[in-house]
């Protein structure tokens, strides 16, 4: 099935809830389909695309003159299986959480600590999605989807999608150009727990014995605690990465702050809490006019209604340079500026 539309509001696209409009709107939940309509329409090979998939990592702050593609290919399939482990290929249109859901209640584990994370199938691998210890890279077999560049479908092997913290070849080399259409995951028949981030082993022991569906409700809980609802409050999640610094600012950081999160990262680098940062300087719970920044999470800016893309962005860029002046932290942004 397709649907094309043109000067097609993508408010119910993004989970800002941003009224910006696309030229060109093309959504299809099978491959030919999509093969089809580009042979036909040799003319968007030289326009502008934009993919988006459920848009919850997306801050719209102009109407998009080009092509926006939206990936809704459905399904789930077990593609292999061996005593210990299931391969699964699930179509980039289905809905993430409820892909976890399934999976958890199928008994095939994993993604129990990736609950509740707003988006797409199609979305996970782009970003890397993570939380509470867990980075869905681990559990990718690998990626299949369409070159717009070759016209061509192929399969990328994880070893080769440059996975890093929210970060992939799908937001560098292949953005704008690779549509992912199916991810093939590789699951545990039996689980292995992953409990050590801030709170989760605790809220585990709440609900009794330790097994992964009281991971997804604790998960669920956390979240639901300190992350605002985007089908209540327009959000796009942590707006900025937390940033990884020299050891040298981190050490004369916390010499000024001993009560600063940080943690080790790669290369003796020191990974700082985005969140925290923001939060000294004033920001958490700032509002102004429906642009604001989340009451309990101050790494999640906020629409309260109908705020701009363009508010949110200045927003955004006032809460950078002020913790650029005060701790010498460049922050980055997690979610994609259009
Ligand atoms: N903190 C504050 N003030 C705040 C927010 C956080 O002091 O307003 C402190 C917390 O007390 C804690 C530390 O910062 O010591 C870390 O906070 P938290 O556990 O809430 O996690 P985060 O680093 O802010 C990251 C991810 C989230 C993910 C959580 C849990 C990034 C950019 N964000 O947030 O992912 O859910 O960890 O694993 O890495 C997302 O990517 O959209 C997202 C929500």
């Amino acid at each position: 099935m397709i649907r094309f539309f043109e000067d097609f509001s993508l408010k119910n696209y993004n989970t800002f809830g941003i009224d910006a409009k696309a030229r060109f709107f093309f959504e299809f939940t099978e491959l030919d389909d999509l093969t089809e309509f580009l042979q036909q329409n040799t003319s968007w090979r030289e326009e502008q695309f934009l993919l988006l998939g459920g848009g919850s990592n997306l801050l719209l702050v102009h109407d998009f003159d080009g092509l926006v593609i939206h990936p809704n290919v459905p399904g789930v399939q077990v593609v292999r299986e061996t005593r210990n482990q299931v391969w699964l290929e699930v179509g980039a249109g289905e809905d993430w959480d409820r892909f976890v859901d399934y999976c958890v209640k199928s008994e095939f584990y994993g993604l129990e600590n990736l609950s509740l994370i707003p988006g797409t199938v199609g979305a996970a691998p782009v970003q890397n999605i993570g939380a509470y210890g867990v980075e869905v890279k681990d559990y990718i077999d690998t990626v299949n989807g369409f070159d717009l560049e070759t016209m061509t479908s192929y399969s990328i092997p994880a070893e080769e999608c440059r996975f890093a913290y929210r970060n992939s070849i799908f937001k560098n080399e292949l953005k704008n150009r690779f549509i992912v259409t199916s991810v093939v995951f590789r699951l545990e028949k039996f689980p292995e727990f992953k409990l050590d981030y801030g709170s989760l082993k605790a809220e585990v022991e709440k609900r009794g014995e330790l097994n992964p569906l009281h991971v997804r409700e604790a998960v669920v809980a956390i979240r639901q605690s300190k992350l605002p609802d985007p089908m209540e409050l327009g959000n796009a999640g942590s707006f900025f990465k937390n940033p990884v610094v020299d050891a040298q600012l981190a050490e004369k950081l916390k010499a000024d702050y001993p009560e600063m999160p940080a943690y080790p990262a790669e290369d003796g680098k020191v990974k700082l809490a985005a969140g925290w940062l923001i939060e000294q300087c004033g920001w958490k719970g700032f509002r102004e006019g429906d642009a604001g920044v989340h009451e309990h999470q101050a790494l999640v800016l906020v629409n309260y209604g109908s705020a701009t893309g363009e508010e949110l962005f200045q927003l955004a860029e006032r809460i950078k340079s002020s913790v650029a002046d005060r701790f010498g932290v460049e922050l980055e942004p997690e979610a994609n500026i259009l």
